[in-house]
């Protein structure tokens, strides 16, 4: 990973779908370095989102690294297609995965990242076993399956937590947060760890993509030259 960290992930969930096209040439017109794309089968997360197709036409717009966060049942059946439509990297939940050592492996099998997320109430020790083979550790700070939500204060001291796993570990992976950050929180936010911040609302609710990604930018790393 050669960007400069903290780098900022807008999530297309709170996209305008009939725009997605535009809403990504204003977010390569920005630098956006990351694309989160949040997949929901209405089983795991109580709402429906979108499918491969999506993420393929973000993946042919955006000049970004694609990361896709899967947020359903049956993950192992669902990692190729995510594949083939232009993941960079597929993060699942470990609170879906019954075999999580061999679900990292198979997208892995693929050369591409693999990421594991964990629900606000899921204790961090239940990534412990794997933390050497990931690329990424996902902490949700707001309950999956809506963009819009407040970020759960607790997320901070889980993200320090697992900063400090990673440190006595001396394994590698990059900390993602998602859910509820702004332009208010996402300074803390990456004090307290966090080096990939998800911001949906932020980004796409706003009167401007442009100014809204410039200005997380800014606050995320205020002593940053250029932008991330
Ligand atoms: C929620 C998703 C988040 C969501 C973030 O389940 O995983 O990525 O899109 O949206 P905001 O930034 O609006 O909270
Ligand atoms: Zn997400």
């Amino acid at each position: 990973m050669a960007e400069q960290l903290p780098i900022l992930a807008p999530s297309i969930l709170a996209a305008d779908y009939s725009r997605l096209g535009a809403q990504m040439e204003a977010c390569n017109e920005a630098n956006v370095q990351w694309i989160h794309c949040d997949i929901m089968d209405g089983h795991f997360v109580p709402n429906i989102s979108y499918g491969p197709d999506i993420v393929k036409t973000a993946a042919n717009c955006a000049d970004a690294f694609i990361d896709v966060h899967l947020m359903i049942e049956n993950t192992d059946d669902f990692i190729d297609v995510f594949v083939e439509a232009g993941a960079d990297q597929i993060t699942v939940h470990q609170e879906t995965c019954m075999h999580l050592h061999r679900t990292i492996q198979q997208i892995k099998h693929h050369e591409i990242a693999a990421g594991v997320a964990l629900n606000p109430a899921t204790p961090l020790a239940m990534i412990e076993p794997v933390l050497k083979d990931i690329d990424l550790a996902l902490v949700m700070s707001v309950n999956p399956g809506f963009g819009g939500h407040s970020f759960i204060d607790q997320s901070h001291e889980r993200l320090q937590k697992l900063r400090n796993m990673r440190q006595t570990t001396g394994t590698e992976f990059l900390i993602e947060v998602d859910g509820g950050i702004n332009p208010q929180n996402i300074q803390e936010v990456v004090q307290s760890g966090a080096d990939i911040l998800v911001a949906g609302s932020a980004v796409f609710k706003t009167d401007s993509i442009t100014q809204s990604i410039s200005e997380l930018n800014k606050r995320a790393a205020p002593d940053r030259k250029t932008s991330i």
